[in-house]
């Protein structure tokens, strides 16, 4: 018994844990287009619209940021916080019924003159549980836990609400659902119940900056990759992160050229506004290649 504490503590101060299990397996052979918030270049973020037409574009993932309303609801939203009468309310704040009261489509057609319809006038934020009810698990869902400290309790929720739905439990080749957070204790969370999810931490990064071989250390104890602006993504820095074994998914791209210059950094996928292009590139850059 002495002797098993002794190795435990030995492995410790060389910072390892006597946990076996490992971050879940993302795929290897594939390049994965992460619809960021859907086709949001085309159609107001976070609704069906955007979710379906990027489904249609053949996007592998569709990017949700979810947070909770005051009365509990997980809702699929970005921004912090929402303009309603003259006044920004942040989300956990008010109630689902009061989220109603913003327009996503009437904001997407004022800035989207191009690609603006009447029809998005009467779209309204979801809960995630439209979203799942409606897709169910035809497709593939990425999705970040933003702001988790605002929202005590949100993994558990997340992870009651994809059991629910039958998402954790599926055998096939892309993992059905792949969560994200800028919060590193939040995915810890998730990872302690639900290993098999992999899971992907954001970092804020600038130009040049990277993470230390402790920090490294620490994160491939929970995470299956790292996401990222794309200014600061190299060549170098996907071959170190691989190194780890980590994969890289850059956010958010939206031009071609800056999509094959990234690939041919060795990116492992990348999130977009714009998910036709990059299943169009993908698409050549794979027949190119066989
Ligand atoms: O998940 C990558 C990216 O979505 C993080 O930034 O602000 O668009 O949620 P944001
Ligand atoms: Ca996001």
């Amino acid at each position: 018994m002495k002797r098993m504490i002794v190795v435990g503590l030995l492995l410790t101060s060389f910072g390892c844990t006597l946990s076996s299990t490992k971050p879940a397996p993302l795929p290897k052979d594939d390049f994965l287009v992460i619809a960021h918030r859907g086709a949001s270049a085309y159609a107001p973020e976070h609704t069906l619209a955007a979710y379906d037409m990027a489904v249609q574009m053949g996007a592998d993932y569709i990017e949700l940021d979810i947070q909770l309303t005051k009365d509990g609801k997980l809702v699929t939203f970005h921004d912090d916080s929402v303009s309603l009468h003259n006044r920004d309310w942040p989300v956990a704040t008010i109630t689902f019924d009061e989220l109603q009261l913003y327009s996503p489509g009437e904001e997407f057609n004022e800035d989207n003159p191009h690609y603006a319809s009447v029809a998005y006038e009467e779209l309204r934020v979801i809960g995630l549980d439209e979203v799942l009810q409606y897709f169910g698990s035809t497709i593939n869902y990425y999705i970040e836990i933003k702001s988790p400290d605002a929202y005590p309790g949100i993994e558990a929720k997340l992870l009651h609400k994809l059991q629910a739905h039958g998402l954790l439990d599926t055998a096939s080749d892309m993992p059905k659902v792949i969560i994200q957070s800028f919060d590193g204790d939040s995915l810890k969370k998730v990872f302690d119940r639900e290993p098999t999810i992999p899971l992907i931490q954001l970092f804020a990064f600038d130009k040049g900056e990277s993470l230390s071989k402790k920090a490294l250390r620490e994160l491939t104890t929970y995470a299956s990759g790292i996401g990222v602006e794309a200014k600061v993504v190299t060549k170098k820095f996907v071959t170190s992160m691989h190194k780890a074994g980590l994969d890289v998914h850059p956010f958010t791209i939206n031009d071609e050229k800056t999509m094959r210059t990234l690939m041919a950094h060795g990116i492992d996928g990348l999130f977009t506004d714009r998910p036709d292009i990059a299943v169009q590139l993908r698409n050549e850059i794979s027949r190119a290649s066989h």
